[in-house]
């Protein structure tokens, strides 16, 4: 708006309104105040839809994206520890993007609300995570040879290379198989070599992990020095203290 342009709008307002601008400057200090405000709000949605694109890619299914350190319950010494190198994890991220970690032990004790507390901390400054169970990881990479798939098994083991923090459920479930195990090595091998963090959450004992991952996968994870912590109390579930 130029100065002839607000004396007009001066000259025709009705008298008794109170005019909000008395003078150009005034008006002009309070668009770009507005334009500021306008293109925060953008800046704000756009990155809410990205934070909301990383979590539905993420693989956190609906009841654990309300997992953090704040709602980790402690009643027992392991518990409060297993939470304080969970936050330290999630804070130290950004100085070792590739160490990963393994949460091992009992049914029950939280190694999925932590690892997913974890997930969710990072996702928030931006970060891309994938959680995923074994068994699916391997059975996705199967489809791939069935002759309807347009995917193959090149594009998936890049798939799962690509998060920033690959978190692999339930290890130890899965049938022990070599094919899998070559499978799994493949991924990690591809994350090691792009300095890109995998963690592993089971009921197993670190040292047995080898019967399900293979002796080349579990080397490949330990180059890492991954943080590993023994979830060794009761369930949660069954209301264990
Ligand atoms: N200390 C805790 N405080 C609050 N909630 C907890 C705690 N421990 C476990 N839970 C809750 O109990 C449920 C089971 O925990 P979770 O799935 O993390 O166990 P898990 O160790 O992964 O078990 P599993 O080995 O069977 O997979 C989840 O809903 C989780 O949020
Ligand atoms: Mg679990």
């Amino acid at each position: 708006m130029n100065t002839n342009l607000y004396e007009k709008l001066n000259q025709i307002k009705p008298t008794g309104i109170q005019p909000k601008f008395k003078t150009v400057e005034e008006l002009r200090a309070f668009q770009a105040q507005e334009q500021l405000k306008s293109s925060e709000l953008v800046n704000k949605n756009r990155s809410n839809h990205f934070l909301k694109k990383l979590m539905s890619e993420s693989g956190i299914i609906e009841k654990m994206k309300t997992c953090s350190f704040d709602n980790y319950k402690i009643t027992n010494e392991g518990q409060q520890s297993a939470l304080d190198i969970a936050k330290q994890y999630a804070l130290n991220y950004e100085n070792e993007p590739d160490r990963g970690f393994i949460f091992f032990g009992n049914s029950g004790t939280g190694k999925n609300h932590l690892a997913c507390a974890i997930a969710n901390h990072l996702i928030a400054i931006g970060k891309t995570v994938l959680i995923d169970k074994a068994f699916n990881i391997v059975s996705k990479i199967n489809e791939c040879y069935s002759d309807r798939s347009t995917l193959s098994d090149t594009d998936l083991i890049r798939s799962f290379s690509k998060p920033d923090l690959l978190i692999i459920d339930e290890v130890g479930l899965q049938r022990k198989n070599n094919n899998e195990q070559l499978l799994l090595t493949s991924i990690i091998d591809n994350r090691i070599n792009t300095f890109k963090a995998t963690a592993i959450l089971t009921n197993e004992d670190p040292n047995s992990l080898e019967m399900f991952l293979g002796f080349r996968s579990i080397d490949r994870i330990h180059e890492g020095k991954p943080v590993v912590v023994n979830f060794n109390w009761g369930s949660f579930r069954r209301g264990s203290k």
